[in-house]
């Protein structure tokens, strides 16, 4: 790794935060800050189900307050399934729940080690990992753990190590919304099939609640932002100014060092390991 590939990679991923953060402040339009102004006048949070939580179009949902919190689909996985170990993929992040928290390293599929001081081995020895967009790695997986395989976890578009397409179709059993679907408040969510999800307390023995889940506050702002996004020509919009801020920082790029950013009209990454290609070793 040379100085200006770091240089590249760590340029990429301020990008990919600063167009997150676009997203997010482009959308929290005045239209949700008065909704929220008005249903705070009402209350916060009850501690309790609320009518405003809706469906994402999922069979049946669980919200929670954040992408960490999704993690019940975890134990959501296990119960259903009756196994416990789970792979996920190299690169990829999932909040900090401990079973996540593993040293991805590269090669075939290597059984996990804790990537966070005293994380106990026990947390994260179920966790099998594999390159993303690499079928065969996940077969051999498959072949050497017959049987023992909860869930395979993923994000469908990497976007914590460096924006990566996948490049197989994915379907899932279980998906997990976050962020957006709150409008920037903080929320998370887990949801799929009913004859899974129907395994959640208090439907089911998988115990998990919340107190703050699906409050008032997150479910208005997440509604009426998902409502904008829907209209015409929103995404237009979003490409057109993310395109802008693309050209400008590679302009910007160019008067000074060399810069890569990718964003979904280019991409030409598509694993971790290609994305190390660009620098990585200050970067992780
Ligand atoms: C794909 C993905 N999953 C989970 C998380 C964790 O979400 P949170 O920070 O809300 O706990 C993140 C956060 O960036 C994420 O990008």
């Amino acid at each position: 790794m040379n100085d200006e590939s770091f240089i590249c990679f760590s340029i990429l991923m301020v990008v990919f935060q600063i167009l997150q953060w676009i997203t997010f402040q482009a959308i929290m339009y005045l239209q949700v800050i008065a909704a929220l102004a008005e249903k705070m006048k009402k209350g916060t949070s009850f501690g309790a189900p609320c009518l405003l939580e809706n469906t994402l179009g999922i069979e049946m949902v669980r919200f929670v307050n954040s992408g960490t919190e999704c993690m019940g689909v975890l134990r959501l996985a296990r119960a259903f399934t009756d196994k416990e170990r789970i792979i996920k993929f190299e690169g990829c992040y999932h909040g900090h729940a401990d079973p996540f928290l593993v040293k991805v390293g590269s090669g075939v599929a290597t059984l996990g080690l804790p990537d966070s001081p005293r994380v106990p081995k026990g947390a994260t020895c179920e966790t099998l990992t594999a390159p993303f967009n690499d079928i065969s790695a996940v077969e051999y997986l498959f072949e050497t753990n017959k049987g023992e395989i909860a869930a395979m976890i993923l994000e469908p578009v990497v976007g914590n190590s460096g924006f990566i397409a996948p490049k197989p179709d994915i379907t899932t059993d279980l998906t997990t919304p976050g962020k957006i679907i709150g409008g920037g408040l903080p929320v998370g969510a887990y949801g799929g099939r009913r004859e899974i999800m129907e395994m959640v307390a208090p439907a089911g023995p998988m115990y998990q609640t919340g107190t703050l889940s699906g409050n008032p506050l997150a479910m208005t702002a997440g509604i009426l932002t998902l409502k904008r996004l829907q209209e015409p020509g929103s995404y237009i919009y979003l490409n057109k100014i993310t395109g802008e801020l693309v050209q400008g920082i590679i302009d910007a790029g160019e008067k000074g060092r060399a810069c890569d950013v990718q964003w979904v009209y280019t991409w030409h990454v598509f694993n971790f390991g290609d994305a190390k290609k660009s620098g990585t070793g200050r970067y992780v």
